[in-house]
């Protein structure tokens, strides 16, 4: 009989033993931070509470606090987490009316079971709340690492809309997109994470550079899911259907013939709602093997983020925060 020798990946509840007791008293608070007078906005974010994610973000604050903070956090900390959350929860629930998506987090997104109306003001609620939190406590400095992700992320959603208009994105380009869309959230998670804690400017910026990597290599890995078949909880093979060329097939349009090329890009422009279409095209770019280089590409950012992680004291966080740089590219939603 063969032996497999192999180290089982880490499911994100495991990951979050080193910080257990951090993370449950988050809950309460992020549910607490979001509380309206208003009864139907009550019913929403209930709804919304119950049904959680993965929470890497507050998952990276709190990590990133404890490997700087020689294992304290304090309110900060608490506080830098639940904004982070509430701002990531307006983003999904605005990025579901843009992206027409009706499933989220394995159950109905709220423009599904609200419609569009109420979503876009449930969205801007929260955010409002995550912005206040930071203002109520006078944490001036948490307030401008989120309000500059917050900018960047619209304007990576906007770029991304533009770019889908006239599919001339290059990889340089896809790179920006997803820097701003979603790099920027994870790397503002690192950065408050050092800052609350008070570590230096350095520090902190060393932190983000950090976090800016493992983003990235974050929305590479979103973007293969959408490529594939597994269940994760929101739909797949929607990203055709919405112009929206991601990694793949961008490296797949460099490399074919421009016959080839032709014929992608008229399936994108002019037959993205025809479903067998989009299948061959999906087919075609697996075949053409994009899904390897985006795979490739994913690697190399997650090798350039542990090289900065590597670069602080060893300690049990940093070992927690290099298993979380590994789950973010082998995670199976
Ligand atoms: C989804 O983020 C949005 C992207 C930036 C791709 P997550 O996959 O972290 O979402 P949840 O919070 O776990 O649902
Ligand atoms: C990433 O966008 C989410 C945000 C920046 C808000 P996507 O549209 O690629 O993410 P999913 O796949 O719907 O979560
Ligand atoms: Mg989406
Ligand atoms: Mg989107």
């Amino acid at each position: 009989m063969k032996l497999y020798l192999y180290t089982p990946m880490k499911i994100v509840e495991q990951l979050k033993q080193p910080i257990a007791t951090e993370m449950e008293r988050f809950e309460e608070k992020f549910s607490n931070a979001m509380r309206s007078q208003v009864a139907l906005l009550n019913r929403i974010t209930y709804y919304i509470v119950n049904r959680k994610g993965k929470q890497m973000r507050p998952m990276f604050v709190f990590l990133v606090a404890k490997m700087l903070g020689k294992n304290e956090v304090n309110e900060r900390t608490y506080r830098a987490a639940s904004v982070i959350e509430l701002i990531h929860t307006a983003t999904l629930v605005h990025d579901d009316v843009v992206d027409e998506s009706y499933q989220r987090r394995g159950f109905f997104s709220i423009n599904a079971l609200w419609k569009n109306k109420i979503a876009v003001l449930v969205g801007d609620y929260l955010l409002s709340k995550g912005l206040l939190l930071c203002i109520d406590h006078k944490d001036f400095d948490l307030l401008e690492i989120i309000s500059v992700a917050v900018r960047e992320m619209s304007e990576g959603e906007l770029l991304q809309i533009e770019k889908t208009r006239r599919l001339d994105i290059d990889e340089a380009v896809y790179y920006e997109i997803i820097r701003q869309k979603t790099a920027t959230l994870i790397a503002s998670c690192c950065a408050l994470g050092a800052a609350s804690v008070h570590a230096s400017t350095d520090g902190i910026a060393q932190m983000r550079a950090f976090g800016e990597d493992i983003g990235t290599a974050f929305q590479i890995k979103d973007d293969l899911f959408d490529y594939g078949e597994t269940k994760i909880g929101k739909p797949t093979g929607i990203d055709i259907r919405e112009k929206k060329m991601t990694l793949p097939l961008i490296h797949v349009l460099n490399k074919v013939s421009d016959k080839e090329k032709k014929w992608l890009l008229d399936s994108v422009r002019h037959h993205n709602k025809n479903k067998k279409r989009v299948k061959a095209v999906i087919a075609f770019v697996k075949q053409q093997g994009g899904l390897d280089y985006a795979t490739k590409q994913m690697h190399a950012f997650k090798d350039k983020a542990l090289t900065q992680l590597r670069a602080f004291p060893q300690n049990e966080f940093r070992d927690a925060l290099e298993e979380m740089v590994c789950y973010v590219i082998d995670r199976k939603k």
